[in-house]
């Protein structure tokens, strides 16, 4: 069975879920819908992909410069399931319109919780999203959170966790718009909203996090003290997170020594748009003491919830009923990796 997707938003992370759900072999993309008519839009178009304008007031517009083929009411009545990636507070609105036309719907991390009421981390949830009308992707930040801490918590490692997100200020494509430049700005109130969002897709985490926006623009930096539940090894811990999905290890020992360094070596693999769905935590950095664990990973904000985005498409739509197939699906269609460079001997590897 094939499902038939469109993708309502063409932006960071629109364009992105679009390519995903080409590469799949079980799914179709049917069309994209925006407002825009500049290059970005125009782009999608000369990737020979049927654009339609999102909204009665962008039609026009889009029609008359030739951009756009339809309207968003002709591309939906074409699909089973929408993944809406329009900035933040738009899609709440359209869920409405999805639910109406028993289009199953994805939304992304700008939308609040209950606008689903459901959640989404593949890993984590998979199953409960089954069948349902419409989930949540969360954001970057908390699918990286779900990702380790799940993995810890599943490994039965994990009591509580405490965090500091250091976050990109913008995305690269808009920098020349805002940003912050040679400061770092604390948010505003502790705890920031990452930890109390992971809660949506695990109620039970004992976890805290703290956030500052720095002056970068490409993926977020995390630091982390777990408190674990006994005393274990740098090796087990390692073990858990190297043996659940989408999170790989890098080593300071090979030069990737700052973000700068994994961003440039996913442009050497090849990767599209140099897109790292994977979280990528640092193997030598990792200490364990006693009962407490510390590391330090990078999460790359335009791409890591792609991965989920496809999952969550097949676990409304029900063309995969378990976690475990759809993530090894997605996995093998995009590439993810568990590693990023030729094994080393694994004695001279920690
Ligand atoms: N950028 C990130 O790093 C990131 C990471 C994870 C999750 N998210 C979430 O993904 C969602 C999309 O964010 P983004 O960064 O891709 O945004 P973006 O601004 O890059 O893209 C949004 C796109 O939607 C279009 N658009 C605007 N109004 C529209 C409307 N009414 N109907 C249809 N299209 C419309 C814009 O023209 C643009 O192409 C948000 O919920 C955001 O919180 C973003």
């Amino acid at each position: 069975m094939t499902v038939r997707v469109a993708v309502n938003g063409y932006g960071v992370i629109g364009k992105r879920v679009a390519d995903a759900v080409r590469a799949m072999p079980d799914m179709e993309l049917v069309g994209v819908a925006d407002v825009a008519t500049d290059w970005r839009i125009r782009t999608a178009v000369g990737h020979g992909i049927p654009v339609y304008a999102a909204t009665a007031e962008a039609e026009t517009g889009m029609r008359a410069l030739g951009v756009a083929a339809g309207g968003l009411e002709e591309l939906l009545k074409q699909v089973d399931a929408v993944v809406d990636t329009t900035p933040k507070g738009v899609a709440a609105a359209n869920l409405r319109r999805y639910r109406a036309l028993g289009v199953k719907a994805v939304l992304q991390g700008g939308e609040d919780h209950p606008e689903t009421g459901h959640s989404f981390v593949a890993q984590a949830n998979y199953a409960t999203a089954v069948g349902r009308d419409a989930t949540r992707v969360v954001s970057c930040n908390t699918t990286s959170i779900v990702r380790i801490l799940g993995a810890l918590r599943d490994a039965g490692l994990l009591v509580r966790a405490r965090g500091v997100l250091i976050r990109r200020a913008t995305d690269p494509w808009e920098s020349h718009l805002g940003g912050v430049m040679n400061t770092v700005v604390p948010e505003r109130s502790i705890p920031s909203h990452q930890g109390p969002d992971a809660r949506t897709v695990l109620p039970d985490l004992d976890v805290v996090t703290i956030a500052a926006k720095a002056a970068h623009t490409q993926t977020h930096n995390h630091y982390w003290t777990v408190q674990l539940s006994r005393e274990a090894g740098r090796e087990e811990v390692l073990d858990a997170l190297e043996s659940a999905p989408r999170i790989a290890l890098i080593r300071m020992a090979d030069g990737l020594v700052a973000l700068n360094t994994t961003v440039e070596l996913m442009k050497d693999l090849g990767r599209p748009r140099g897109d790292m769905w994977e979280v990528a935590v640092w193997e030598d950095v990792l200490a364990v003491e006693g009962r407490e664990a510390y590391l330090t990973y990078q999460v790359y904000n335009e791409a890591i919830v792609v991965p989920e985005s496809i999952d969550a498409i097949r676990a409304l739509t029900g063309i995969a009923v378990s976690a475990s197939e759809s993530i090894a699906a997605t996995d093998a269609a995009l590439g993810m990796r568990k590693r990023f460079l030729p094994a080393r001997e694994r004695g001279n590897t920690r």
